[in-house]
């Protein structure tokens, strides 16, 4: 359980991070009133507006029925949830984390305590004599000369470390920071020779690193030399910071992700902030790490979309082609934009501006496209000997989907592609597979959890629809397949309506054979092992409908909200705005007919 006012402290936090004006507006067509806004009431019938919404105090209020309340209480009414549930919606709507329930021990906590006011304060210092201290001069004179802005330098916290050895171990003393908890935030290390201790970043300009609570966790730093190696340092592993989990700038940035649907990746500090300033918000940064599954992870949290925009030169292509290998293991949809060489996203925006690049991120090419130029330019892809080294290749980037219905995908078109035979493909690629690769072990991480299943009521529902038959010329009429959200029980779905349309009795044993697909072979056979109430039949029926049909709205209402933050032309926004209202409309007026 949560402690009370942890639980309290959260939902203040989702209250803060939620708008209810935006959240209202997703339901009702508000118009401004004073400071006020105000509509018709979604909760009974009227036609003169009644129903206020006041931003000042994050507040509705209906003067013809009388209910009111805050964003969560709005959630709970339109929705007909919990109060548990609809903090659930909004915390993901705001990109807050809900703790989990067994948190860190006490000690752990306090620990984790020192290491966030070390990286708070030092980012404070930085920040504070980058912007107003003599010795900050050549820092700032060098941010000009990069054309950062004021308010860009103050926005991302950048800030200065000074030259001396201890200036932040003495700005820390004086704070009851210790040197070994500086050790430990990584921002001290010990002296080689005799005792004490030293500051790690100096003269050098730095990047604060935020966690998703945007606090302070680490730095990369900077020097203003051109020649200076290294050219960035960077805070190590600490107990709060794990390189491979934190992408830079996301904090800041997912919200604009969760809107574009699509995060642009970048690897460096520079380059993201170069960008955010020219506008492009939904990126993120590696700082200085290989792209990882368990970032591939956490974008997918935001987004469905990854677009890769790594340096146009040789280092730059390889770094792509790993991360997309990280990438295709989290279903994402994986896409590269090459750079022309001379480039980094910094300076291709700098000379050619926002739109251009917003361009070239509209016309990313495939993973798969992407991989292929890159061994067309090894091998002689026209030539047998050219295809078998490059399908070779290509292996590791096959064994990568988690789910056996993308591999599949992937693997025809790689046989196209290459024209060669997807048979003998899949055949190298399954013995590959069995033989775990021992020599590259240290290169690919073999994933070691299976693919998740598709959600359960989905399963249910093929299971009601291959139990009971006579559904199924009901279903075809009511119901498209896409409506469910695993492209494996759509599958599934669609291979039951074909049978139907051909006039084919629905037998399992004939269904596994034509899927020719193990892994929906052995998913149709857990559906087809489902019990149900022979009574509840029709009921349970269109309870999977309804909720079904309310997701697949629910997640033509995400697009919406998404093109609505996309739009800038009035016209577009009213007409966006208003089809989101005629989404949620539609989607009450299912939440209406769910059973209780
Ligand atoms: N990096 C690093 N250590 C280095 C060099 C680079 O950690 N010695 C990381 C940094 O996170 C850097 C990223 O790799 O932001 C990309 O490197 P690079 O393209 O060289 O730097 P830029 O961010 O483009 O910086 P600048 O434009 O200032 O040269
Ligand atoms: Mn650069």
């Amino acid at each position: 359980m949560l402690r009370n006012h942890e639980a309290e402290a959260i939902r203040d936090r989702i209250r803060d991070a939620t708008d209810i004006v935006d959240l209202v507006s997703e339901h009702v067509q508000l118009a401004r009133r004073g400071r006020n806004f105000l509509g018709l009431c979604p909760f009974h019938e009227e036609k003169t507006p009644s129903f206020n919404v006041n931003p000042d105090r994050q507040f509705y209020h209906c003067f013809g029925c009388g209910v009111g309340g805050d964003v969560f209480k709005f959630i709970q009414e339109i929705d007909r949830v919990t109060f548990v549930e609809a903090v659930k919606f909004l915390a993901e709507r705001a990109g807050i984390a809900l703790p989990e329930r067994s948190g860190p021990s006490r000690e752990e906590t306090e620990a984790a305590d020192e290491l966030y006011r070390a990286n708070d304060l030092a980012q404070k210092y930085f920040h504070h004599l980058l912007l107003k201290d003599d010795v900050g001069t050549s820092a700032r004179t060098y941010l000009q000369t990069r054309r950062l802005t004021d308010e860009t330098i103050a926005h991302f916290g950048l800030g200065y470390a000074p030259p001396e050895w201890d200036a932040l171990l003495k700005v820390g003393g004086r704070r009851g920071l210790s040197p070994q908890i500086l050790e430990r935030a990584g921002l001290a290390l010990p002296r080689s020779k005799g005792s004490g201790h030293y500051d790690r970043f100096r003269d050098r300009i730095a990047f604060p690193i935020a966690n998703l609570s945007n606090r302070t966790i680490a730095f990369g730093a900077r020097t203003l030399q051109a020649d200076q190696q290294p050219k960035y340092l960077n805070s190590p592993e600490t107990p709060i910071y794990h390189k491979g989990r934190v992408l830079y700038g996301l904090a800041d940035t997912r919200d604009a992700i969760r809107r574009r649907d699509a995060a642009l990746v970048v690897e460096g500090y520079m380059d993201l902030i170069s960008l955010a300033q020219a506008g492009i918000r939904h990126v993120v940064a590696t700082s200085g790490t290989a792209l990882t599954e368990d970032h591939g992870r956490l974008l997918a949290r935001y987004a469905r979309q990854v677009v890769l925009l790594f340096d146009g030169d040789a280092a730059g292509s390889t770094a792509a082609m790993r991360a997309c290998e990280a990438l295709l293991g989290t279903g994402l949809d994986a896409r590269v934009v090459s750079l022309p060489a001379e480039h980094d996203p910094d300076s291709f925006v700098q000379e050619h501006g926002p739109d251009a690049l917003l361009k070239r991120a509209e016309n990313a090419q495939s993973v798969l496209d992407f991989y292929l130029k890159q061994l067309a330019q090894q091998h002689d892809l026209s030539s047998i000997e050219g295809k078998a080294r490059a399908a070779e290749k290509l292996k590791p980037l096959l064994a990568k989907p988690r789910d056996a219905v993308r591999r599949d995908l992937l693997l025809r078109e790689v046989a196209e592609r290459l024209s060669v035979d997807e048979q003998s493909l899949r055949h190298d690629l399954q013995t590959a597979l069995r033989r775990p690769q021992q020599s590259r072990k240290a290169v690919a991480e073999p994933s070691p959890i299976a693919a998740p299943d598709p959600p359960r009521h989905e399963l249910e529902f093929i299971g009601l629809l291959l139990n009971f038959p006579q559904l199924i010329p009901q279903t075809t009429r009511e119901f498209a397949h896409d409506s469910l959200s695993d492209a494996r029980t759509q599958a599934l779905c669609r291979a039951l309506f074909n049978r139907h349309a051909h006039g084919k009795a629905i037998n399992l044993g004939t269904i596994i054979s034509e899927l020719q697909n193990d892994e929906l072979a052995r998913l149709v056979a857990q559906c087809a092992a489902q019990g149900f109430d022979e009574e509840q039949v029709e009921r349970q029926w269109r309870d999977y409908l309804l909720y079904f049909q309310k997701n697949a709205l629910q997640r033509r209402i995400a697009n919406a909200r998404q093109a609505l933050a996309g739009a800038s032309d009035e016209s577009e926004i009213a007409h966006i705005s208003a089809e989101l209202v005629a989404l949620n409309q539609e989607r009450q007026a299912v939440v209406a007919q769910q059973s209780p």
